[in-house]
């Protein structure tokens, strides 16, 4: 009997807001991970998919890529491992998800990575599918399932031995939600889902909106004396040199950026652009190193936290080690030239894309305070958001459109998902962190950042990764045990 959490039905009343600005609504999943394996085995494939799945008035279609191992199955009805991809190109995640590869070994299980649409490849229109909001109109995490449960009927259809395959749904961050939604949707598709750093529940007022920040504000305060005192601080600091055009220019120089500050509002994006920093460096604080949305030291934080050590000094001397503990993100290789502040990510990410859904569906409210965390203090302002995103794309959010379709905190009658969560992975804050039921099962791992667990083990990696692995995979084992069984 699976242990419950007593908070699990407790709805926190709080009322929450966002923080405006394209900094805060990007999900930034894992990206390219290290790994010294060799490089996957796969084979690339495309499939004719229904632009539009849920209407029959037109009857366009598209490629979407998927990705094929079956270097360990058995065929015969061996298991399916199902990547549901998420908002980047799918070889990436797929080249970074070393523990399907590791588990495929083991389970004897076909691996297919499947692209979702609107990214890397599986592009619906072509080159014109970003050109405007009618383009735009079929990227839906509804449209993205039924993709997938088309894609696996065809598979069990044409491939030799998968006929009666029972199939597990796997995915990290938004992935991750994809792989619990899709076993909540389609469960007579996948017997069961493994749903990594999923933040069902960053939704509406399901969590208060400063959890996030608050966790990234813990893992810089943990690692190292007067570093999360040193980046707040540092705010009014920037806030004061970029008052005059003597101050812009210090700033520009002090931090190696690629083009000059010129206005007040060019210091506002280099503020964002740190805290989005920090908030990256949170995700990836991995205990070796690692190459995902930057090229990182082991336990990348602490490296960052040396820097800030002393949050009285004078705002030019703060500043100066803000941008050395910046620079360890950026130039950890040693050859950035200069830092881009419209930038914080690789570029295998499909950030455009995330910032429509972000604008659509996945509006996932975040505010802070300033107090409980270590960044200046905003409100979660739903107005101004929504301006944002009907400037930017010609459509409005739907903030109860998630809760509405995919039951929002209530998933009790839902079966057979694993949800993981590291505790450094500010993610975690809109994680299903309890057991719900016996079958809906919730896996802590303490020291971990953003789905650790689905990246190749690695020997440095803490006891509570291995064992979510072991209990994962011994979770797998069971539903296909018993759909054997024909349970
Ligand atoms: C949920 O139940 C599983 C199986 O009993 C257990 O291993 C796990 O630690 C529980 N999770 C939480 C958050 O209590
Ligand atoms: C994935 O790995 C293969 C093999 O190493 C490599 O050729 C490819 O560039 C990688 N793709 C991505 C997007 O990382
Ligand atoms: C990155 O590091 C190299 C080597 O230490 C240095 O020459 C270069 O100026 C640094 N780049 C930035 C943007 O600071
Ligand atoms: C900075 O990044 C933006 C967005 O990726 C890019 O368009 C621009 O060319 C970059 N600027 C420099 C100087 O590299
Ligand atoms: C959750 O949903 C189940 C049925 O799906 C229902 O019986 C139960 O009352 C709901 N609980 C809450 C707290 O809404």
């Amino acid at each position: 009997m699976a242990k419950l959490c007593r908070w699990c039905w407790l709805l926190l009343a709080s009322v929450c807001f966002i923080l405006s600005g394209s900094a805060f609504n990007s999900i930034h999943v894992s990206r390219r991970s290290y790994s010294s394996v060799d490089a996957p085995a796969y084979r690339t494939y495309y499939f004719t998919q229904q632009i539009d799945h849920f209407g029959f008035d037109q009857d366009l279609t598209f490629q979407q890529r998927y990705l094929v191992s079956d270097s360990h199955w058995a065929g015969d009805g061996g298991p399916m491992l199902f990547y549901t991809g998420n908002e980047g190109d799918i070889a990436w995640f797929c080249n970074n998800t070393g523990f399907m590869w590791e588990v495929a070994e083991e389970l004897k299980a076909i691996l297919v990575f499947a692209e979702h649409r609107y990214y890397g490849e599986s592009l619906p229109f072509g080159d014109q599918s970003y050109s405007d909001s009618k383009h735009l109109n079929y990227l839906t995490s509804e449209q993205a399932l039924a993709d997938f449960a088309v894609l696996i009927r065809h598979l069990k259809g044409s491939i030799p031995g998968a006929q009666d395959s029972p199939v597990i749904a796997i995915g990290g961050s938004y992935g991750g939600m994809l792989a619990a939604w899709f076993r909540m949707k389609y469960p007579d598709i996948v017997v069961g889902a493994l749903a990594a750093s999923a933040p069902i529940w960053q939704f509406e007022q399901i969590v208060p909106c400063n959890t996030f920040y608050g966790i990234v504000t813990n893992d810089f305060r943990k690692s190292g004396p007067g570093c999360a005192e040193s980046i707040l601080t540092s705010w009014e600091a920037i806030n004061r040199l970029s008052s005059t055009d003597k101050g812009l220019f210090w700033l520009s120089t002090a931090f190696h950026l690629c083009s000059p500050l010129k206005t007040k509002e060019d210091a506002r994006v280099l503020k964002a652009w740190l805290s989005e920093t920090w908030v990256n460096l949170a995700m990836v604080d991995y205990p070796y190193a690692a190459d995902f949305l930057q090229p990182l030291p082991a336990w990348p934080i602490q490296v960052v936290c040396k820097y800030l050590q002393d949050p009285g000094l004078p705002d030019m001397e703060l500043l100066k080690q803000i941008f050395q503990a910046a620079n360890v993100y950026y130039n950890f290789s040693g050859d950035t030239q200069c830092l881009n502040i419209s930038q914080t990510a690789t570029e295998n990410l499909g950030d455009l894309g995330w910032s429509y859904q972000a604008c659509t569906e996945m509006v996932m409210p975040m505010c802070t305070d300033g107090v409980n965390d270590m960044f200046e203090p905003q409100r979660w302002d739903f107005e101004a958001y929504s301006e944002d995103c009907f400037k930017q794309w010609g459509v409005r959010p739907r903030p109860s459109w998630i809760t509405s379709i995919y039951g929002g905190k209530n998933i009790s009658s839902h079966s057979n998902i694993l949800f993981s969560n590291g505790d450094l992975d500010p993610w975690s804050s809109g994680g299903v962190s309890c057991n719900i039921s016996d079958t809906l099962v919730a896996v802590k791992i303490p020291e971990g950042a953003h789905h650790l667990d689905l990246r190749y083990s690695n020997a440095r990696d803490p006891p509570s990764v291995q064992r979510a692995r072991r209990l994962e995979v011994q979770y797998m084992k069971d539903w296909i045990g018993k759909s054997r069984a024909g349970h």
